[in-house]
């Protein structure tokens, strides 16, 4: 027979150690897996072209896409892509779904307010997409008055027709897409009269689509990345790995690689 003691002391010495080992496990996991590494979760929306989009085999790529891996690689993070329509990137980042907004994005005061962007990236104007065999040449806002508009949701191209529409009182038949590559369809089809877009994916449109640039309107936009507000820390290493890489070759190696 074992005496009770000892059996008390065994039982209460195995009780400590499992506890011990409950608690130490996540730290020993990190030492014996040293290579365990940081996520930075992107967020996409990939309709536009060259920033991203879907390629034949279906996998998202794009020049905002091989930025990311770039940046992340040099911060020492691994990186992984989400999609999500354009409009609900925002609410995803501050929701804590995704770390990095990587879309297209344009710096605005208004999403300053919610987001912090890192510096700019990119610049680009408005374009008026029509039709190649169109009977229409539209120059401006105003030539646009009466037409069927697509443009996408959440984005400055509605906000800019919005504003247009409720400052001069004048109509526009805007209609709002989740996604770019659906509203070019519908311009396609006839539905819509034109699509606005950012002149850099309208140019890809050109090339792959039965349409024209019809006019530029210059709005000086600029891209940057979005973090959220009290990540400063994410914030200071974009900014840092952004400067290193958009005077890097690999940069000028992406635009051959998109731009041709
Ligand atoms: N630059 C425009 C904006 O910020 C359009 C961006 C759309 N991006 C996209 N991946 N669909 O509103």
């Amino acid at each position: 027979m074992i005496p009770t003691k000892t059996l008390i002391i065994v039982i209460v010495a195995i009780l400590v150690i499992a506890l011990a080992i409950g608690v130490l496990y996540p730290y020993m996991v990190n030492i014996f897996h040293r290579e365990s590494k940081c996520k930075i979760r992107v967020g996409t929306s990939p309709d536009f072209p060259p920033f991203e989009y879907i390629d034949d085999k279906g996998n998202i790529v794009g020049i905002d896409i091989d930025m990311m891996k770039i940046l992340s690689n040099k911060i020492g993070c691994d990186m992984e892509i989400v999609s999500i329509d354009f409009n609900g990137l925002i609410p995803a980042l501050i929701n804590n779904q995704i770390d990095v907004i990587a879309s297209g994005m344009t710096i605005t005061e208004e999403r300053a307010k919610v987001v912090a962007f890192t510096k700019p990236y990119w610049s680009a104007d408005q374009a008026i997409v029509i039709r190649k065999d169109a009977n229409i040449n539209p120059q401006s806002l105003n030539d646009l008055v009466n037409l069927r508009v697509g443009v996408q949701s959440g984005t400055t191209a509605e906000q800019m027709i919005s504003e247009f529409v409720s400052s001069t009182g004048k109509n526009i038949n805007m209609v709002s897409y989740q996604s770019y590559v659906l509203a070019i369809q519908d311009l396609l089809a006839g539905r819509l009269d034109a699509v606005v877009v950012d002149s850099p994916v309208a140019n890809m449109f050109v090339k792959q689509y039965n349409v024209k640039i019809s006019n530029i309107i210059t709005t000086n936009e600029s891209y940057g990345l979005a973090v959220r507000k009290d990540n400063t820390e994410l914030l200071n290493k974009l900014n840092k790995a952004l400067d290193e890489f958009l005077n890097s070759d690999e940069w000028q190696q992406i635009l051959r690689k998109y731009l041709g």
